[in-house]
């Protein structure tokens, strides 16, 4: 019997475009149907590399009925009306994070899928891999006990040239870890933040943050992110995730398999394509082909954003933390 495969197609052909490129391709159930992007030499390059044509324009993916699933892979302020337009033509999507600017935007959105009937789920790349799905397992299980604290470490050196195209390093990366503490652990009770600006000399973004909270158990969660460095040591914390509770605990490192490649940041390291492998997968093979939910929603997304926007107004106002003087 032939095996149904889901046609996607791209709005958005930069750097992250290769790494659903690369998930695509690994997956039985999907492929891509084309690429659109506003510069045609870059929508010609991923569709050759991956399959499919170059459209001219998004609305010729809209009327193209071999296009079920729209990844929107393009910046941030674009997200809004490319994900509604699509959404409001039948279409499935996978939207990058962070998803919005705005919690409002979010909402609309939500109401959006909801009015369509349609899938929108988040590319909360981070979680769809066996490592994070089986931790959180053995959490929901009880098997490692109480849970008494989560570290989630990123370092991973982003020239300025590269750091330029995204801005915070909160808003940017940090998400990933507060929308991976949402899933492992759930909602916190309390949070405290801090930024850093180290290594740029013309952005005026921060490139390091660091955020902990408090669950409702009193476990503590420490989230760091750095694009200043990459970490050199015996034992890297390029991308570490550690929970440790009362009876157990999970560790799970990027550093585990690693190949040389030129795809950008995080190109090489396995664990981070196996990420966005998982999340087409999920949203091809759960979320399209069996209506069930993404295991982060766009509630989660709302959360995340909040969890930020928090972040943002403690290190604002100074009120998060204490000068010292000796
Ligand atoms: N999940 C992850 O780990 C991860 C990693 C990197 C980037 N991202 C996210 O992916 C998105 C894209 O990032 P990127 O690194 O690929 O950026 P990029 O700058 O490399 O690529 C963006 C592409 O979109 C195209 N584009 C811009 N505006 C457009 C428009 N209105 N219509 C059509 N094409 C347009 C540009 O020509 C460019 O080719 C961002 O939201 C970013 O935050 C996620």
């Amino acid at each position: 019997m032939a095996i149904r495969k889901v046609g996607s197609a791209f709005i958005g052909a930069g750097i992250v475009a290769e790494m659903h490129g690369r998930a695509i391709k690994r997956n039985p159930t999907s492929r891509l149907v084309g690429v659109y992007d506003q510069k045609i030499a870059a929508s010609k390059a991923i569709a050759k590399k991956f399959g499919g044509k170059a459209y001219r324009s998004i609305d010729e993916i809209l009327d193209d009925p071999k296009v079920e699933l729209v990844h929107v892979l393009v910046p941030m302020v674009f997200h809004q009306d490319v994900v509604i337009k699509c959404l409001e033509a039948g279409k499935h999507v996978l939207v990058e994070k962070p998803v919005a600017q705005e919690v409002s935007e979010l909402k609309a959105l939500k109401a959006a899928a909801e009015k369509a009937g349609k899938v929108c789920m988040p590319a909360h790349n981070y979680i769809y891999t066996p490592s994070i799905m089986r931790a959180k397992r053995l959490i929901d299980e009880g098997k490692l006990g109480d849970i008494c604290g989560l570290w989630i470490f990123f370092n991973i050196f982003h020239d300025e040239k590269i750091a330029a195209r995204y801005g915070s390093v909160l808003r940017e990366t940090t998400v990933h870890h507060i929308y991976s503490m949402l899933y492992l652990l759930g909602r916190p009770q309390t949070i405290t933040a801090m930024k850093s600006y180290i290594h740029y000399k013309k952005l005026e973004v921060e490139d390091q943050a660091a955020v902990m909270c408090q669950m409702p158990n009193g476990a503590i969660v420490n989230l760091w992110c750095s694009f200043a460095l990459n970490d050199p040591t015996n034992d890297p914390w390029t991308v570490l995730y550690k929970v440790l509770g009362t009876k157990g605990g999970v560790s799970y490192s990027w550093n585990e398999a690693q190949y040389e490649d030129n795809g950008g940041p995080g190109g090489g390291l396995t664990c981070y394509e196996d990420g966005f492998a998982g999340e087409v997968d999920y949203m091809v093979n759960q979320c399209i082909l069996a209506d069930m939910q993404p295991l982060s929603t766009l509630d989660d997304a709302i959360d995340a954003l909040k969890i930020v926007e928090t972040a943002e107004r403690i290190v604002d106002s100074g009120r998060g933390s204490l000068k010292l003087k000796f």
